[in-house]
């Protein structure tokens, strides 16, 4: 049910500089689009699955401001066929997607399912046959029901029960990914869905979030050992939210807060994933609450890594004063109110091969939430056209200044539910009319398939994404 839309002609949204920016990119660059299966699968109670912390979490009162849930989505499930047709439409030649545990494996520990697993074989085959090569994630916040009910992420046992099932992927799908992530974004299922309670499953514990941020790293580490004790050729690693800090005002208190606020948002993961330690600072700042971490326990983390991907949205600002109001401060913002900045991208980047030894990167998720309106067949999505050339143009500088990004993913190729947000915030390249399930192009889609075009105009060829191996190992 894909409208025609995408007959118009490209040039009435994608300007010469398309070409230009492209080419300022390697041939074997990636360019894709991401997605998660809670936010457009759909289809949550057939075919065996279980429920996951998503499910439960939705069906608190006042937990999601529309009062929506993934129940439906974007019915990806029953629409696999079509969605690919329209990823090969846009000329991508990767996507990210994750697989819901609870669909595989619906108590997430026991018997496995075989219809879960035969949608994502349609899915990955599906895209195999296009040339579009597809990026796994194993855990973007689905965790099995049956799992929270003993203490989900703040339970060490979990750590097990995630090994088991990455290892039982990697015999179904290690010959055919593009790449295997572990997490997505664990500071979000630690912070927001432990301390905050905004996300699922809505705890509000300083302590247990640490734990469970410190269960998450684990889990990739032995995750990463069970992938490899299978052989698995894909290559591995994790994805992380990096929202940089800046500091509000040059005032050494706000200088301190923004350090610690680095601290636990980028230095934790990344000094575990690459030096084996966590923060001293950070530690101190925890004291009671810092995590128990058994011997052994960061040499496990310490994984090598094959690939780490990046989430970039935004920049935040840190400072002890009252926090600025993002409307009388003329910032840009996008519907999340969240700040346009795209040289913090390229600050990030470069800030991070400074400090770390890096794997190859990827920006695995990039994208804005706009008020999207479809009239006369057509989304005039203007900024986020504007959003989307201005990062991919902050992603070029980062990269010829030495650093080795390897692809980008928008997030995300369709509107879908927005977690706690549920379906008030689009971001998808396709507009969805949830009702009928219509996708219609965006003119930002047009944009990027015109962008993609010439991406492979430059590199002559129409060869899907490949990774390398070895990197750093
Ligand atoms: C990221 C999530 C993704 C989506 C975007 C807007 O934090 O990984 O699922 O919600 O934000």
């Amino acid at each position: 049910m894909l409208m025609t839309s995408d007959e118009r002609p490209t040039h009435a949204v994608a300007g010469p500089e398309a070409g230009t920016l492209a080419r300022r990119f390697p041939g074997n660059f990636a360019w894709g689009v991401a997605t998660s299966a809670y936010q457009v699968e759909g289809a949550a109670h057939e075919d065996g699955r279980g429920d996951s912390i998503w499910d439960e979490f939705c069906r608190r009162p006042g937990a999601i401001r529309d009062g929506s849930s993934g129940e439906h989505a974007c019915d990806h499930y029953h629409r696999v066929a079509e969605d690919i047709d329209l990823l090969a439409s846009l000329g991508v030649n990767a996507y990210r997607f994750s697989l819901a545990w609870p669909r595989v494996q619906p108590l997430g520990a026991g018997a496995w399912n075989e219809k879960g697993f035969a949608f994502y074989d349609r899915l990955i085959d599906g895209l195999l046959e296009q040339g579009v090569a597809p990026f796994l994630t194993l855990h973007h916040w689905d965790l099995p029901q049956a799992l929270q009910e003993s203490g989900g992420w703040v339970n060490r046992a979990t750590v097990g029960r995630f090994a088991d099932y990455a290892a039982e992927i990697a015999r179904r799908f290690g010959d055919r990914a593009a790449s295997i992530a572990t997490h997505n974004e664990p500071w979000v299922v630690a912070i927001l869905g432990h301390q905050a309670g905004i996300f699922a499953p809505g705890l509000k514990s300083q302590s247990s979030a640490m734990q469970v941020a410190h269960h998450l790293l684990l889990s990739h580490g032995v995750a990463l050992q069970a992938l490899r004790a299978q052989h698995c050729v894909s290559p591995l690693g994790i994805v992380l939210n990096q929202a940089p800090t800046y500091a509000a005002t040059d005032s050494p208190d706000d200088l301190a807060r923004a350090r610690l606020d680095d601290g636990l948002t980028i230095r934790w993961y990344m000094d575990a994933l690459l030096r084996g330690c966590y923060p001293q600072d950070v530690l101190a700042f925890l004291g009671e609450d810092a995590p128990r971490i058994a011997p052994g326990d960061m040499e496990v983390i310490r994984q090598p890594l094959d690939f780490l991907g990046i989430n970039y949205y935004t920049r935040n600002l840190s400072g002890t004063g009252a926090p600025l109001d993002p409307i009388s401060s003329g910032r840009e913002l996008t519907d999340m109110g969240w700040e346009v900045y795209p040289r913090g991208l390229t600050e990030l980047l470069l800030r991070l091969q400074a400090d770390y030894r890096l794997p190859p990167l990827y920006i695995t998720e990039n994208g804005a939430a706009y008020r999207d309106r479809l009239v006369g067949g057509r989304v005039a999505d203007a900024d986020r056209i504007r959003y989307l050339r201005s990062h991919i143009a902050a992603m070029a500088d980062a990269l010829e200044s030495g650093v080795d990004v390897r692809g980008y993913f928008v997030w995300s190729l369709l509107d879908n539910f927005e977690w706690a947000d549920g379906y008030t915030r689009r971001f998808g390249l396709v507009y969805v009319d949830y009702a009928t399930q219509r996708r219609t192009l965006k003119d930002s889609a047009l944009w990027y398939r015109e962008f993609c075009r010439r991406a492979r105009t430059a590199r002559g060829d129409g060869s899907s994404a490949t990774m390398g191996r070895g990197h750093g190992r």
